[in-house]
């Protein structure tokens, strides 16, 4: 059975979907079958896959909303060797309130993977930057919750409202969840700023802080562009062997 992966954080902008293409593909790299999924209507996952959101007739909206049962018929099966993909596009931006009006709605997305999970060594789902009812559909689904941070001291503040909500649906949906760990992005060690807010952020998360932080490199943006992980673009580049670490350090856990 699959290991299910949240990687979730409300704050924009701070590596989830950028961490959601490079941890998959170098899982994929390790012979770990993998499935990614997007949860976020802005469909940036599904893109850089290669896959135009805005031509899908179907996608994780059928799945979620429109009694879509088959969800293997709405999977990008093998985009690349052991990597799949449950696409998403803007129909997705309507669940957030469509989804209130179904009882048990917190469970659609577990339910909906059910059928799949053993197909899977690794399911990796990429959230929105909300506390939203897809992103709590996604820690319901979820065994696991993987935080990108950002290497500012700012990005510490909303770390608080993040944890509250995994308690929460702890509490009531899904009492197996647990915090996987910490993933540092943008980290640029030229910076002092960089490196102390990294030994703070060491000091208060302690072991949930993965070894391995995630440098900035401007070469993230452009293989998310050429439609490819940076371990495609950029075989060698340390961007690419920082998610490889990274994925050894997950298979270890
Ligand atoms: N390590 C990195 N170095 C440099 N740029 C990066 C790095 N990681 C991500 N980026 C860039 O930062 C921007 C935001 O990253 P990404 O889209 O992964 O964040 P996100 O948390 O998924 O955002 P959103 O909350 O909007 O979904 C993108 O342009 C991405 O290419
Ligand atoms: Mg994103």
């Amino acid at each position: 059975m699959a290991r299910i992966i949240a990687v979730s954080n409300q704050k924009g902008g701070v590596g989830k979907t950028t961490t959601a293409i490079n941890l998959g593909a170098a899982l994929a790299e390790k012979n770990q079958r993998t499935l990614l999924v997007d949860m976020d209507p802005q469909a940036a996952l599904t893109a850089a896959y290669g896959i135009d959101p805005g031509t899908l007739e179907k996608t994780i909206y059928q799945v979620l909303l429109a009694q879509e049962l088959d969800v293997d018929s709405v999977i990008h099966h093998d985009i690349r060797p052991n990597l799949s993909i449950l696409p998403a596009n803007i129909d997705l931006a309507g669940a957030e309130v469509e989804l209130i009006a179904h009882v048990g709605w917190e469970y659609l997305l577990k339910e909906a993977l059910l059928s799949i999970q053993d197909e899977y060594d690794f399911i990796l789902i990429d959230c929105g930057p909300s506390l939203g009812l897809l992103t709590i559909n996604s820690l319901t689904a979820a065994n696991e919750v993987l935080v990108p941070l950002l290497c500012e001291f700012l990005a510490l503040r909303g770390m608080g409202i993040l944890f509250d909500t995994i308690r929460r649906v702890r509490k009531k949906t899904n009492p197996q969840l647990r915090v996987l760990g910490i993933a540092i992005t943008l980290f640029d060690g030229r910076t002092l700023h960089s490196r102390e807010v990294l030994e703070e952020i060491r000091s208060m998360f302690g072991d949930n802080v993965f070894k391995t932080p995630i440098r900035k490199s401007i070469r993230f943006a452009e293989s998310a562009a050429a439609q490819m992980p940076l371990s495609e673009y950029s075989p060698q580049h340390s961007g690419a062997d920082a998610y490889r670490t990274l994925a050894e350090e997950i298979l270890a856990r």
